[in-house]
């Protein structure tokens, strides 16, 4: 059974809510899932505390494990929940990467399945950057990149202002963060958390 970790950073639950999706596609492939957050930083913490949407979003992650680097190295494959912002990955997640030089000194990674989920506040805000940005460390890391492509995800065919691409899965917030993950979201996130697990069954059974 492959285990996948579902790391994310979600400061108003959209990448939350879409992480849930993503682990019910890793358990659909008969995967063992773990969900872990990324650690906030005090300064932002208390820059939006008084935001009553950053507060209800924070109280439903309270149960929620912060990731740990035997997380990273537990896992077979990782699913990484990025929101944009300015068109790249928060600092946040960036401070998770940067604090796992000596897993990327072994080699600790390498080899392993990797997925990228996001969420933007406007269609246009950066999905794609966000998503194939973050591809530069995992690559560092020597990670096995999986996307969401089209053959199963015929939602993405459509000029409606949904996300999801063949980069990976996403929702859009909207620029007041009252847009909730759509459906068709939902269900590509499930369906990239399918695909993980399947390709890390099977680089496990072809070791
Ligand atoms: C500091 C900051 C920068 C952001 N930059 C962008 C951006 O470049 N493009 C965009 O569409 N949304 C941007 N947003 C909106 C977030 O991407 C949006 O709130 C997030 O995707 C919602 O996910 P969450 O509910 O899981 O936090 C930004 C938000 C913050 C707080």
């Amino acid at each position: 059974m492959a285990k996948v970790l579902i790391v994310y950073y979600s400061a108003y639950g959209h990448i939350y809510e879409m992480a849930k999706a993503v682990a019910d596609g890793v358990k659909q492939a008969g995967g063992e899932v773990k969900i872990a957050k990324v650690p906030e930083f005090p300064a932002v913490k208390e820059a939006m505390s008084a935001q009553p949407a950053y507060q209800a979003a924070q109280q439903l992650q309270a149960d929620v494990p912060e990731v740990t680097q035997d997380d990273l190295t537990w896992a077979d494959g990782i699913i990484w929940g990025v929101p944009t912002r300015y068109g790249m990955m928060p600092a946040q997640m960036k401070q998770v990467l940067d604090a796992a030089g000596g897993l990327w000194a072994k080699g600790a990674l390498e080899g392993k399945p990797t997925a990228v989920f996001t969420s933007s506040g406007s269609i246009h805000g950066g999905q794609e950057t966000t998503i194939l940005t973050t591809l530069v460390p995992l690559l560092h890391f020597g990670m096995i990149f999986v996307g969401l492509p089209y053959g199963e995800n015929q939602e993405q065919l459509t000029a409606e202002g949904i996300g999801g691409s063949p980069y990976g899965a996403s929702t859009v917030a909207g620029p007041d963060g009252s847009r909730r993950p759509a459906e068709a979201e939902l269900t590509m996130a499930s369906r990239l958390g399918t695909r993980v697990a399947r390709v890390a069954s099977a680089l496990a059974a072809a070791k």
